[in-house]
């Protein structure tokens, strides 16, 4: 079996976290007797010096032609000035729309390993939490109407939160299956006592939950749930939420599990094909110095291998080998407790290879 995976290294840490997953999806490849073609192409803030536009039309052609995307991240302050419409977050949008990945998988787990850097009080910690978040992704604020305007006190700007009811339920029927092979518990959060936009999304979600009846759906307002995930996270299983809600909520959810550097996402839609990037950002502060923790790119990579390329065994054995180096007290500069010995992302990454 050949792979051929589109790989946006982007910006800042990107390159550096792609490269590391790169490895080891090369070496469980030779272990599982599969291999791999990657073919690397241009989005984000490299594209603009390089293009003069963040989403080249190849880029989107190579990604369209592959088996799935590995992404690292896009975006810095060399290119914060630019207008909206070419910065490079723009091509993050664009390959969601342009693969319409609608889904964004984000699981958030305290690994048993790394219970000392979770910053919540030890009874919480030591009780666990395991959750995985589905984020509607090509709706909702960041693809409404927006634009700036002269109002009555000079300018104003503004940006629309619009959903369908068709994507609504089809990120719904996402979440109520993944919830049907979980523990049977989903929890819907929106904004539904103020936004209009929220109020469709409870009717959606309740219309469908008549077709889940092994499924528990609850609603819980978004002010809340921020608050709930630093007091009790362990009540969270499978959430389903808007595009903007989930971005804030699963920032906060990583921080709770030790560090955002540990977090992988998935992106889908109705083919096999997804993106899987971690749910950081470029961190223009550490890029370039070897310091990026590899490990959100790397269990991105096994999602890769679980969800789009029916890997199972492989996806499980590159999530143990994670497992093993983090129990050996192996550890990057953000999960590092004072006295630790801080391991640059190169040699963490050498480190999960000989795991594997
Ligand atoms: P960020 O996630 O890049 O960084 C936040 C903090 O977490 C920084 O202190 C950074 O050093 C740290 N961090 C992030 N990933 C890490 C890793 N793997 N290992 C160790 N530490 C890590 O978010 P920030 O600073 O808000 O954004 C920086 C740039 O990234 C911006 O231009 C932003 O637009 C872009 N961005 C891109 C995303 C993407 O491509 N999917 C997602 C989020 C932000
Ligand atoms: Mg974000």
């Amino acid at each position: 079996m050949n792979y051929n995976i589109a790989v946006i290294e982007g910006d800042g840490i990107g390159p550096e976290v792609v490269n590391a997953a790169i490895e080891v999806l090369n070496t469980v490849g030779k272990k599982y007797k599969f291999s791999f073609v990657f073919k690397k192409v241009s989005a984000g803030g490299n594209a603009i010096d390089r293009f003069g536009t963040p989403l080249p039309k190849e880029s989107v052609q190579t990604c369209l032609e592959s088996n799935s995307v590995l992404l690292g991240a896009v975006g810095g302050p060399k290119w914060d000035i630019l207008p909206g419409h070419l910065r490079p977050e723009k091509a993050l949008l664009g390959i969601r729309k342009e693969l319409e990945l609608y889904a964004n998988l984000r699981p958030a787990r305290l690994l048993p390993e790394l219970k000392d850097a979770c910053p919540l009080r030890k009874e919480v910690a030591d009780a666990g939490f395991d959750m995985i978040v589905v984020r509607e992704l090509t709706g909702g604020m960041y693809f409404g109407e927006s634009g700036r305007r002269d109002g009555k006190y000079g300018p104003e700007a503004y940006d629309t939160e619009c959903y369908s009811a068709l994507e609504v339920e089809r990120i719904g029927v996402t979440a109520f299956e993944l919830a049907r092979s979980r523990g049977k518990k989903l929890i819907s959060i929106d904004k539904a006592n103020v936004l209009e936009s929220s109020r469709l999304w409870r009717e959606v979600m309740h219309r469908l939950a008549g077709k889940y009846p092994d499924v528990e759906l609850s609603d819980m307002l978004v002010d809340n749930a921020a608050m709930q995930l630093v007091k009790n996270p362990k009540q969270f299983d499978v959430v389903v939420t808007s595009n903007i809600f989930g971005d804030i909520l699963t920032d906060e959810a990583s921080q709770i599990t030790g560090s955002i550097g540990l977090l992988p996402s998935a992106s889908l839609g109705e083919t096999k094909r997804g993106m899987y990037e971690p749910i950081h950002g470029s961190a223009p502060d550490i890029a370039g110095q070897d310091k990026a923790n590899p490990i959100a790119t790397v269990l991105s990579a096994a999602m890769m291998l679980r969800l789009s390329l029916g890997q199972e065994d492989a996806a499980r054995d590159v999530e143990d080998a994670v497992s093993r180096v983090l129990a050996k007290g192996l550890r990057t500069a953000d999960i590092a407790a004072p006295g630790d010995d801080i391991l640059p992302c190169s040699t963490m990454t050498k480190a999960i290879l000989n795991a594997l």
